[in-house]
C-alpha cells in the first residue's frame, strides 16, 4: 500500500465534510451542483443509517488547508448467486485537478479495494472510460467487458 505525504490524511467521509469541499472535489468527475449543507447531510445520514455497512465513501484530506483533495466510494451489493456473495462496486473517484498525477487516485483505489476485500466481497468491479483504463490497470484491475446504460 502506497504511503501518503505527511500533510495528507485518508479517512471515511464524515458528517461535516460538506464544508471541506466534498462537492467541489467531485467537480473533477462531472458537473455537480451543490445541494446545500442540509440536503448533503440528509444524504449522508441516509447512506449511513438506511443501509449500514453498505456504502463506504472515503476522502483524502489536506490537513493544513482542512480541505478534501480526493474522494471515492465502494458500495456492497448483496447477491443471491455465489453462495449469497457480496460484490463491491467502486464509484465516483475524483482527485482535485491541482493534485492529479501524484498517486492519490491509486491510493483511493487501494483503500476501497481493501474495504471491499475485508467485507468479504468475492469481486470488486467498476465502470470507466477508455481514457481511464490505463489508470485502473495500474491499480491492478483488468478489462472485463462492456458497460450499458439508459439515462433519463
Ligand atoms: N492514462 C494513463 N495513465 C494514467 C492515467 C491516464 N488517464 N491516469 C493516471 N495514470 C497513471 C499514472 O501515471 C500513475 O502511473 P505510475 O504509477 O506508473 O506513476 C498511475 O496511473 C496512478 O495515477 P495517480 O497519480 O494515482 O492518478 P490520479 O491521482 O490523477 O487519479 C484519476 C486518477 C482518478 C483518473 C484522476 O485523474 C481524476 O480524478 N480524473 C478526473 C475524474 C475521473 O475521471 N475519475 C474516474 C472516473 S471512473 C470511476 O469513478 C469508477
Amino acid at each position: 500500500i502506497d504511503e501518503l505525504p505527511d500533510d495528507l490524511h485518508i479517512r471515511p467521509l464524515s458528517s461535516s465534510d460538506h464544508s471541506r469541499g466534498h462537492i467541489q472535489v467531485l467537480q473533477a468527475l462531472t458537473t455537480v451542483p451543490d445541494p446545500g449543507a442540509q440536503a448533503w447531510s440528509d444524504r449522508f445520514r441516509l447512506i449511513q443509517t438506511a443501509s449500514p455497512q453498505t456504502y463506504y465513501p472515503i476522502v483524502i484530506l489536506d490537513k493544513q488547508k482542512d480541505t478534501i483533495v480526493a474522494t471515492g466510494t465502494v458500495f456492497m451489493e448483496r447477491k443471491f448467486i455465489r453462495n449469497l456473495g457480496d460484490c463491491g462496486h467502486i464509484e465516483d473517484i475524483a482527485v482535485d485537478k491541482n493534485v492529479q498525477g501524484k498517486g492519490l487516485g491509486k491510493r483511493i483505489i487501494q483503500a476501497l479495494t481493501g474495504i471491499s476485500d475485508a467485507s468479504g466481497a468475492y469481486k470488486t468491479i467498476l465502470d470507466c472510460s477508455e481514457d481511464n483504463q490505463p489508470f485502473y490497470v495500474k491499480c491492478g484491475y483488468k478489462y472485463a467487458g462492456v458497460e450499458m446504460a439508459k439515462y433519463n
